[in-house]
């Protein structure tokens, strides 16, 4: 009888046994490679447009890789900077967006500053226009399992599971965070994808029992070293949503960390999302895929189905 690859992994399992990488970069470079094939071929020129309000240093780092992975794909990109404290410019710029032929897709980066109400501006989009899916009407479509756009970061997740053949049907999904565009949404999919879903925050008081039971969990909170190995399940599978910057001495010189202690937590996991290089990218290319497909509904154009199933 032939080893199989599961007698395998048991048979190494002690000290040897280390997670797979979930490559975000190389399956977003992937999906990327695919969008500039798709705008060659059906000759569309996708266009997108985000609003900025302040003066986060992040988030001025965010947009502008969305801006030039855009230009890099061949769709036009640009950034409306705009100063704090300014709600009816933005409703204004949102709806110069809204009626422009050119611009197949609107974001507003968040978090937007204090005082500025976020769904009020959010609900501004024409929701054919969302491209992050975060208005109330593509929510709504996500959530019974009729989506439109794909928010982001959940459409990422997944795609990077579904890269992995990591299949969440019939398994305990534990999602951490429960923000309009990451937890809530990526709870939806799970679901549809016949998961088991617990989506807990920063109320939930019973997190060690949770993560002993998880076979996947999406941690999306913003603390670093949040998942250490304590209660995890062994061969759990981790998507790693957050994005701290912490000080580069403290860290061996990296800067960026998720929420995940990676090295401990890489022994104990069978696969796990790295930061950088994990959900980041994945994030930039499904925000390019919900451009594309927004070019195509408005342009009145025929999808190729086998692309456009997300
Ligand atoms: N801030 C961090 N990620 C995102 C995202 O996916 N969409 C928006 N609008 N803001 C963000």
């Amino acid at each position: 009888m032939a080893f199989s690859r599961d007698y395998l992994t048991t048979y190494f399992q002690d000290d040897e046994m280390t997670a797979r990488i979930l490559n975000g970069k190389a399956v977003a470079d992937e999906l990327c490679n695919k969008i500039t094939e798709i705008i060659a071929q059906y000759k569309v020129r996708p266009g997108l447009a985000v609003i900025l309000v302040g003066d986060d240093e992040a988030s001025k780092v965010y947009v502008e890789r969305k801006k030039e992975k855009s230009l890099s794909l061949g769709m036009k990109g640009r950034i409306l900077h705009m100063p704090e404290g300014s709600p009816q410019q933005i409703l204004e710029a949102i709806q110069m967006y809204n009626t422009a032929p050119d611009i197949h897709g609107i974001l507003v980066q968040l978090p937007l500053p204090k005082g500025i109400h976020t769904s009020q501006m959010i609900e501004k989009i024409n929701p054919i226009k969302d491209v992050d899916g975060i208005h109330p009407f593509n929510l709504g479509k996500l959530m019974i399992g009729e989506p439109i756009y794909t928010p982001c970061t959940p459409q990422g997740c997944i795609r990077l599971l579904k890269h992995y053949n990591i299949n969440p049907e019939g398994k305990r999904a534990l999602i951490i965070g429960r923000s309009r565009i990451v937890g809530l949404p990526i709870s939806f999919l799970l679901t549809h994808l016949n998961a088991t879903v617990t989506l807990a925050h920063s109320h939930s008081s019973n997190l060690p029992q949770l993560l002993s039971e998880a076979d996947i969990i999406v941690s999306a909170v913003g603390k670093p070293k949040l998942i250490g190995t304590n209660h995890l399940k062994p061969n759990v599978a981790i998507l790693d949503v957050g994005i701290n910057r912490i000080n580069q001495q403290a860290n061996n010189g990296q800067s960026v960390v998720g929420d995940v202690d990676f090295t401990p937590v890489s022994k104990v996991a069978s696969a796990i999302s790295p930061v950088p290089g994990g959900i980041g990218p994945m994030t930039v290319a499904c925000l390019m895929y919900n451009t594309l497909k927004a070019s195509f509904i408005q342009e009145g154009k025929t999808m190729p189905e086998q692309f456009f199933n997300f």
